[in-house]
């Protein structure tokens, strides 16, 4: 790979969303802060309570409003006898399309059977065969079974309890839900000192911290269709950049080939291992057409089927394309696949008859916080991790079931770094004030604009991609800010719906600059990968 990035200018952004005052704001202190109560933020906090720290772990919403806690598939790791570290890291970096971190990948795949061991010892109840091992499955780009999964396709969900009981045992770390970090704050040299944050009585405090970990997850819900939760807004990726992280990466949004599709039903996964375990996606005249674009077919990796979906529904005029199990047996179905099972059912699809009608979504940013192997950003005192960060593992496409992964991984490496910082001095209580002039521009209806906004990406910034419609997102995205960014909040949906226009716009500049296909970011009009100029990362520094 290059190791020179391309570098693209950071927006202009007021650098706090609120005023602050600290004179009259109500100032807390902590050790280590970890914001995102994903598998990456909870590995995180039980390092960093083990080491000795105080922790806070903030949750925007609920302890289980992550993507970590939706996640069905499972964990990618070595598990099997006939697996190997050389063929999850060749299949990474494959998946990857030539810009992914190979120390990272190494580090990570390595990691894994340990961490996975570990999850086991915390309760992590994984599926296990007649003989006892784990058992592990296929995803897409897998040339080995190396898919753990745990209670059927309730794997998020069974890691994310084991590793929150944990949290809940040790006492150094305190959980606070429905928080709102609308800032990081920073010293006048650019270090990290904590967060500005809006609690659940909706009053605003301050929480000086000697070390900050941002763990806030994804940006699914930038996108009209999404496989991600409520939360899942691109907050850190904002704040981030407000307070002077560098993100990189940040046209590589991935796409999942199969959510379900009702009109009018809010959109669910259907989880990759069904295709895995032999599930034919077929277009609505019952053709299976996946041979016809990869001889992977079903099994071809994440860009290749979404775009084949895609094709197929132009070419058939249609909403949607179909997963086919008619072939599986209804009680192993119910069994193994509990949660999509009760899901299908709800609507009336009896699987032995019926095909499964299903579309793709956004599901994973692989772009976001730039962190070296450390977890470190380019912020003294703020490290990364998750979803939010971008460690050089995935590359331009990450491989399925490799995020849990990497969260467990750099989360356990910041929690370390965080123990590492504890015993130095503590953030003293810094007096500042920051004032924000009234806008005498007009107001806009922020529930109206996000809307506008997630149709807008969904149209112009997603699986395929035009230089025109981009630079027209951009034109658009800009005329809001104008309305919005100048503006004061007082809650989530506003400063929310500050976030989201900041992100998108770096989006659909990266995906104008990056005037070739790689990954899951494919232009139609520049269709093929130019190693010459392309083979690096795009950067807003
Ligand atoms: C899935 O179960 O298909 C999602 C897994 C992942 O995104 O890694």
């Amino acid at each position: 790979m290059n190791d020179k990035a391309i570098i693209l200018k950071k927006p202009e952004l007021r650098r706090y969303l609120v005023p602050v005052n600290t004179a009259a704001t109500q100032q807390l202190f902590t050790d280590c802060l970890i914001l995102g109560s994903g598998v990456a933020g909870l590995r995180a906090a039980i390092e960093a309570a083990s080491g000795g720290c105080e922790v806070v772990l903030l949750c925007k919403k609920t302890l289980q409003d992550s993507n970590t806690w939706n996640a069905q598939g499972g964990i990618a790791s070595v598990l099997g006898s006939d697996d190997s570290f050389a063929s999850h890291i060749e299949d990474t970096l494959t998946t990857g399309c030539g810009i992914n971190d190979r120390d990272t990948v190494e580090q990570v795949v390595k990691d894994g059977p340990g961490l996975v061991k570990e999850l086991l010892k915390w309760g992590a109840e994984f599926d296990k065969q007649k003989d006892g091992s784990i058992s592990i499955t296929f995803e897409g780009g897998h040339s080995h079974a190396r898919v753990a999964h745990a209670l059927g396709d309730n794997t998020g969900k069974a890691i994310a309890e084991a590793l929150i009981n944990k949290v809940k045992s040790l006492d150094k770390i305190t959980l606070i839900e429905n928080c709102y970090v609308t800032d990081l704050i920073t010293s006048d040299d650019g270090d990290c000192l904590g967060v500005i944050s809006q609690n659940q009585k909706g009053m605003m405090e301050i929480i000086w911290a000697k070390t900050t970990i941002l763990a806030t997850g994804g940006a699914g819900r930038l996108y009209r269709e999404t496989t991600n939760p409520e939360g899942a807004t691109g907050d850190g990726l904002a704040i981030a950049v407000r307070a002077g992280a560098i993100l990189r990466d940040m046209e590589f949004m991935q796409f999942h080939p199969t959510t379900l599709y009702i009109a009018g039903a809010s959109r669910a996964l259907i989880t990759e291992t069904l295709r895995g375990e032999g599930a034919i996606l077929r277009d609505v005249n019952n053709y299976a057409f996946m041979a016809e674009y990869h001889p992977d077919a079903e099994l071809a990796s994440r860009d290749i089927v979404s775009r084949a979906i895609l094709s197929q529904m132009l070419k058939t005029n249609a909403t949607h394309v179909f997963l086919d199990i008619r072939h599986f047996k209804k009680d192993y179905f119910a069994k193994r696949f509990p949660l999509i099972s009760e899901l299908v059912e709800s609507f009336d699809i009896d699987i032995s008859k019926d095909l499964i009608p299903v579309r793709p979504s956004a599901h994973y940013m692989i772009g976001g916080v730039k962190t070296d192997n450390q977890a470190r950003t380019n912020i003294a005192n703020l490290f990364a991790c998750g979803e939010v960060a971008s460690t050089g593992l995935h590359g331009a496409n990450r491989l399925g079931s490799n995020s849990l992964l990497e969260g467990l991984v750099f989360g356990r490496i910041a929690g370390q770094a965080a123990a590492q910082q504890c015993g130095k001095d503590g953030v003293s209580l810094k007096k500042f004030r920051y004032d924000i002039p009234q806008s005498d521009r007009s107001r806009l209806d922020t529930a109206d604009v996000l809307n506008s906004l997630r149709s807008l990406m969904w149209r112009n910034v997603g699986i395929t991609r035009l230089a025109k419609p981009l630079v027209e997102s951009q034109e658009i995205i800009s005329f809001w800010q104008r309305y919005v960014l100048d503006k004061v909040f007082d809650s989530p949906q506003g400063w929310e719906c500050q976030n989201m226009l900041t992100v998108c716009l770096m989006m659909a500049k990266a995906a104008e600059a990056r005037t070739e296909s790689r990954g899951v970011h494919f232009r139609n009009d520049f269709p093929q990968t130019d190693d010459k100029k392309f083979k690096t990362h795009i950067e807003f520094a």
